[in-house]
């Protein structure tokens, strides 16, 4: 990275409402957002890097005969821009241990849940049928496991009595907003990193479920 601004690609599958939350938070949070992916044509995350006049392609998953020939596509498709960073924002697919492998340490998720609570999809349903009382979302590094690397910063929200999916997912995804610009200007001005598996920041290890942000 040296002196130059953290460049970072991030990766897309549908409304993009947390790529238009890191686009937005660049210029002041010392990241630059070089170039948008999508698997899926039709996102409005597309149209959302468009706007910004943040160049965007296209990689189809339904193009690809099998997952390990889209993950290689995908690789050389963000190699071909050169990040020091790769942020996935909405994305859907599941990457398979080269492309993890290949982007360690520099990959990021953000999930809508506590993890390792939650894992998976319809975190927010689920949450409400197992009566938690708070719920949240978890930026984590990307590994092989699924929704499973280590975690560095949670946020967190109490549920209020009677909401519904839609209403717990709609606060939640402010929180998200917020945390992950934060979390990629700690990576980009080289506070946070992976070492030996580990989530680290300013020398110290993360706890395991991270660090807990209330912004
Ligand atoms: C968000 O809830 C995020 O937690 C998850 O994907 C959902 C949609 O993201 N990773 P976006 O609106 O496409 O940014």
């Amino acid at each position: 990275m040296g002196n130059q601004q953290c460049c970072v690609v991030v990766l897309i599958s549908g409304n993009g409402n947390n790529l238009q939350a890191l686009i937005d938070a660049s210029s002041h949070f010392g990241y630059t957002i070089s170039h948008v992916i999508s698997n899926n044509p039709g996102a409005f995350g597309l149209e959302r890097a468009k706007r910004c006049g943040i160049s965007s392609s296209v990689l189809n998953h339904r193009d690809f005969g099998t997952r390990g020939d889209f993950d290689s596509a995908l690789q050389q498709a963000i190699e071909n821009q050169g990040p020091d960073l790769v942020v996935l924002a909405g994305f859907m697919r599941i990457l398979g241990p080269e492309i993890v492998k290949n982007f360690s340490g520099r990959m990021l998720n953000i999930h809508p849940s506590l993890l390792p609570k939650y894992p998976g999809i319809n975190t927010h349903q689920r949450v409400l049928d197992s009566g938690d009382h708070e719920h949240g979302a978890t930026v984590h590094f990307v590994t092989e496991a699924l929704d499973g690397g280590p975690s560095i910063a949670q946020g967190r929200i109490s549920i209020n009595a009677n909401e519904t999916a839609q209403e717990l997912s709609a606060r939640v995804l402010v929180r998200e907003q917020q945390l992950y610009p934060t979390v990629v200007s700690w990576f980009a001005s080289g506070r946070l990193y992976l070492q030996r598996g580990q989530a680290v920041m300013d020398g110290a290890k993360l706890p395991r479920e991270g660090l807990q942000i209330n912004l």
